[in-house]
């Protein structure tokens, strides 16, 4: 099968597509024809070896996409050969076929495109879990999106609406605020040409969001923490801008917030049947019209380093997808 396969760490264009044997079901797990890809800011730090997670070298990178299963292992209940899926895997989607345990595997929203289903899971359920089970999102809130046009940014603006908050988007350009109100923020904040904290506070007659979603980090991290209401909840993410922030921690005493992180690959670990009943939830969005991943642009497998020029070029607006089968 034709695979993009890292052999040494480093950069998109040093990474070649390669011919290598097709994976084999071992017991408990199940192998997808993959049909499309996502690429998510991760796998970038992954093939440079500078993710939490690193796989052995070498290895095919790629965390989540979608397919048609085409065979099972010993022992796979409740998935079967033909199956319409979307799945997750901490690497091995940028390739014809994958293997994978049954567990990471989820029937696909019939109303999705293979390729709007490659982008679905990871960051709809990252998204969902951070505002549900770690921020327990209100009705009427305000809630805050920093990157707010990138790929859980711009999921997190469709969730955090259809849960009835008022959601102010946060990115780095217009064009990006534009497509977030798309989405259904109410408001946009350019922080690139105004003050985040200044401009929240604006917005909000001076109360501050109840609920701040950051996958960004940096410089924003402090002055949106800043912005916050009284006892509001400070979703950690990840860190796109690439610094950690460090935060004093007399902000979070002096207005009774919490900040909290969020770890979905871990937790569905942790509580697998809460991550049942989350895509379940989701899915039920998706076929009433409430949500529907957006796709900017596809990328055939070759094209692996332009797909990742427009990530890292901060030019991504929703998802970049690979088109594999
Ligand atoms: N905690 C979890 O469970 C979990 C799950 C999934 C993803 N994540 C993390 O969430 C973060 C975002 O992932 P994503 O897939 O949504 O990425 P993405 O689509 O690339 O979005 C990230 C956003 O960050 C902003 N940004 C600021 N500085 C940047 C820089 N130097 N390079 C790239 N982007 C920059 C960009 O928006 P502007 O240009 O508008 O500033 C961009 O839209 C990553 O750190 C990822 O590891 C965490």
């Amino acid at each position: 099968m034709r695979a993009l396969v890292v052999e040494a760490l480093g950069p998109p264009e040093s990474h070649r597509v390669a011919e290598i044997p097709d994976p084999v079901a071992g017991p408990g797990e199940v192998i997808v024809d993959v049909k499309a890809a996502a690429l998510n800011f991760p796998d970038l730090l992954m093939i440079q070896g500078r993710y939490q997670v690193q796989p052995d070298l070498p290895f095919v990178p790629g965390s989540e996409g979608s397919g048609v299963v085409a065979g099972t292992g010993a022992g796979v209940d409740g998935v079967a050969v033909g199956d319409e899926v979307s799945f997750l895997s901490v690497s091995g989607a940028f390739a014809e076929k994958v293997s994978l345990p049954a567990a990471r595997v989820f029937p696909k929203a019939p109303e999705l495109s293979f390729a709007e289903a490659a982008g679905f899971t990871l960051t709809y359920a990252t998204s969902y879990h951070a505002l549900r089970q770690r921020a327990d999102l209100r009705p009427g809130e305000t809630l805050l999106v920093l990157g707010a046009a990138g790929g859980v940014g711009a999921a997190t603006v469709e969730l955090g609406s259809v849960m009835g908050a008022r959601v102010i988007a946060a990115a780095g350009t217009d064009e990006k605020l534009e497509f977030a109100r798309s989405l259904g923020a109410t408001d946009g904040i350019n922080y690139s040409t105004s003050d985040l904290k200044d401009a929240v506070r604006g917005l909000t007659d001076g109360a501050g969001p109840d609920v701040v979603y950051d996958p960004v980090g940096g410089h924003l991290a402090e002055p949106a923490l800043r912005s916050m209401a009284w006892g509001g909840r400070y979703l950690v993410i990840g860190f796109a801008a690439g610094d950690i922030p460090a935060i004093k921690l007399n902000l979070p005493l002096l207005k009774g917030l919490s900040i909290v992180g969020v770890y979905w690959g871990s937790w569905v670990e942790h509580d697998p049947a809460g991550q049942a009943a989350n895509y379940d939830d989701l899915l039920a969005m998706v076929s009433r019209g409430d949500i529907r991943p957006r796709v900017m642009k596809s990328f055939e497998l070759e094209e692996f380093s332009e797909a990742c020029r427009v990530i890292s070029s901060r030019l991504a607006m929703g998802k970049i997808v690979l088109d594999i089968g």
